[in-house]
């Protein structure tokens, strides 16, 4: 049996016919670009996070480094950022010219509060949580300290749609929540698109100018902006996912539940949640000190698998000036080199489910 780290295709057939229909309303609608769909996609995003104000944007990098920018971090700023992160969460610090400080995760894969103080600094403007794999962060600590030195907090959601810490939803805890809707994501679009959650509607307003050249009314540019908008096609397909959201939420949650009981192996770390925090299950990532060995041996049975990510972002080549060495993050680099992201998505059928736990209690 042949089995794919994720079936994206399934996603779209299981509600094919409502994602077709609205696809045919918009393309006949002969409005493409910042419309109805958009605002209500915001509307309902908004209601669904119960943050305040959501703004579509076209990706979650746009999200992250327009985040920062209308925060006023630049130059010379620090931002405290967990080390284990996808990339795109430091290029969101970097592109403005702010410098990334990294800290080891804690044993869920988020950022260790405890080792944040530590690294504070006159220049520390921000910290950036990313709820790594769907799993919601604890909050607590990290709120009080940005309250303590006056920290912006930004949150990097990607892979967190619908994850609470106790009982709020991810996004909604920081100045900023960003969102990515790649179509792999949780809530994933047909092609890029992003958005932004946002406490204060004078900031919501800001980057509903950013992205838009600057511009508030037509062709009167009041700021140097970008073009970041999330289309009416990719919205209106949002609208759509975002209504069966829990279902599908509920769905992966009941394989990540399987494979946490049914997977029994000594050489394989399975993941944990912490109590105060629920896991959306974007990924479900195990560890294993062979995992060249397992990724091998899971190829032979034709079970793919996903490294996220095999090199963290202060090792990566992009990072090179920054003047981090090998050894720099031990916990951060020990997880790079162990972590693997085992086929789960939605529409995996239990004989699929079935096929990977047998062959990873089978692996010597
Ligand atoms: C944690 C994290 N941050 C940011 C991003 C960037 O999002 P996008 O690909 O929409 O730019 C992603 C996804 O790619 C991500 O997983």
């Amino acid at each position: 049996m042949k089995i794919m780290p994720n079936r994206m295709d399934r996603g779209f057939f299981k509600y094919q016919e409502e994602f077709e229909q609205k696809a045919l309303e918009v393309l006949r609608s002969g409005w493409y670009v910042l419309g109805k769909e958009v605002s209500s996609f915001e509307e309902e995003f908004a209601a669904y996070t119960g943050g305040n104000y959501c703004v579509g944007l076209a990706s979650g990098l746009d999200a992250l480094w327009i985040a920062f920018r209308l925060l006023g971090i630049g130059k010379g700023d620090e931002v405290i950022v967990q080390g284990n992160t996808y990339i795109a969460s430091v290029m969101g610090i970097t592109i403005n010219g702010a410098v990334p400080v990294f800290v080891e995760p804690d044993q869920y894969y988020g950022i260790d509060a405890d080792q944040i103080e530590a690294k504070i600094t006159q220049k520390t403007k921000a910290v950036l949580v990313t709820h790594l794999y769907g799993t919601a962060s604890s909050m607590d600590k990290i709120i009080a300290l940005c309250g303590k030195y006056g920290l912006k907090l930004v949150e990097d959601c990607a892979q967190s749609h619908g994850a609470c810490y106790d009982g709020q939803m991810t996004g909604t805890f920081g100045d900023v929540g960003c969102f990515s809707f790649y179509p792999s994501k949780n809530l994933g679009a047909f092609g890029d698109a992003g958005a932004v959650i946002v406490k204060e509607k004078k900031l919501a307003e800001e980057f509903r100018m950013f992205r838009n050249y600057g511009s508030e009314k037509r062709y009167y540019n009041k700021v140097v902006g970008a073009n970041s908008r999330l289309d009416e096609l990719q919205a209106g397909m949002l609208r759509v996912r975002l209504k069966h959201l829990d279902a599908l939420t509920k769905e992966k949650a009941e394989i990540a539940d399987r494979y946490t009981r049914e997977i029994h192996n000594p050489m394989i770390l399975l993941p944990g949640v912490p109590k105060r925090s629920t896991c959306v299950w974007h990924q479900y990532v195990i560890r294993c000190e062979e995992r060249e060995r397992l990724i091998a041996y899971l190829n032979e049975r034709e079970i793919g698998t996903i490294i996220h990510y095999p090199i963290p972002p202060h090792l990566a080549e992009a990072y090179q000036y920054l003047g981090y060495g090998e050894g720099f993050l031990p916990k951060t680099e020990h997880f790079a080199r162990t972590v693997l992201s085992i086929p789960m998505y939605n529409g995996m059928t239990r004989e699929e489910q079935d096929y990977v736990i047998e062959a990873l209690n089978q692996f010597k």
